[in-house]
């Protein structure tokens, strides 16, 4: 995100709600009570667009977007949503149909909105939407199990993983027909980020899947593959620079689950 503000002055209304809310308290009201980027035009700015979202006048811009074109912020139904979370189960059988061209463009489109710490621009998803594709990381995959070496947790599963695969069972990827594998920078990122971002973002696909009726599994075995096999991490053309962060494998589930999950309680303490 471009770090400018455009201030619209016949709109702005000076009620500081833009300065109040800047994160990284780059704003403050000039000499006439309208907000402005501290010193070095952008010092500081995080691009988060807070300033503009909040504007009861719609009078602020960010990196050029027109405020008013920006959908209404909303909320969910939270038993909908905590009924959502409940019923979300890991799918270990799909359909062979790939998942539809509008289904994955929705995906795309949601990627970009889980938070990442400093609002950074440090995530990358390779997403493999077509069965045939996935077959091709398949092959890949089991033709590479016997490469791998002792210093990855995928060593001791290879046997097993072999003698599944000749018997017609897929156990690394479920035999599903898509994926998405996050990667994430390994130079820019705000300190610990690296390990959180790539997995919110993960979070945030695997409930907006389910919305779309799609089911998912997030996935060790294709993450260890990925870093065990060099020809599958090729495969996933994940940019110089970045490095895997985790998978998870999805598509039309085979299986449907009648009844929500009634997990055992992890211990929370309330204080
Ligand atoms: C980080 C993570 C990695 C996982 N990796 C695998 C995996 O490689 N293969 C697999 O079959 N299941 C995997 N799972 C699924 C878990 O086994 C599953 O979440 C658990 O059995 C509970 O079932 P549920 O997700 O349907 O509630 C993984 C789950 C998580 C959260």
């Amino acid at each position: 995100m471009e770090r400018s503000i455009e201030v619209n002055r016949e709109r702005c209304v000076h009620c500081g709600l833009c300065v109040g809310d800047c994160g990284a308290k780059c704003l403050a009201f000039d000499e006439e009570k309208f907000p402005t980027l501290i010193t070095g035009g952008g010092r500081g700015c995080m691009g988060c667009q807070h300033c503009m979202a909040i504007c009861p006048a719609g009078a602020i811009s960010v990196g050029g977007v027109d405020p008013d074109g920006l959908p209404a912020a909303v909320c969910a139904d939270p038993d909908e949503l905590l009924g959502m979370i409940r019923s979300r189960r890991s799918v270990r059988a799909y359909k062979e149909e790939d998942v539809s061209a509008e289904k994955l463009e929705k995906i795309r489109e949601m990627l970009h909105y889980p938070p990442t710490g400093g609002n950074l621009d440090n995530l990358h998803f390779t997403i493999i939407g077509t069965r045939e594709k996935m077959d091709g990381l398949r092959r890949a995959t089991y033709g590479g199990l016997s490469t791998v070496t002792e210093d990855s947790p995928l060593f001791g599963m290879k046997d097993f993983l072999e003698e599944s695969w000749s018997a017609g069972r897929d156990i690394i990827y479920a035999g599903a027909p898509a994926m998405i594998m996050a990667a994430v920078s390994e130079t820019m990122f705000a300190p610990n980020c690296d390990i959180v971002d790539p997995i919110i973002a993960l979070s945030y696909f695997e409930l907006f899947a389910s919305s779309l009726g799609l089911g998912t599994l997030w996935d060790d075995c294709a993450y260890m593959a990925a870093k065990a096999i060099p020809e599958v991490c090729d495969m996933l053309r994940i940019p110089e620079g970045y490095r895997p962060a985790f998978a998870l494998v999805f598509g039309e589930p085979e299986t449907r689950y009648r009844r929500a999950a009634q997990k055992d309680a992890h211990s929370i303490t309330m204080l």
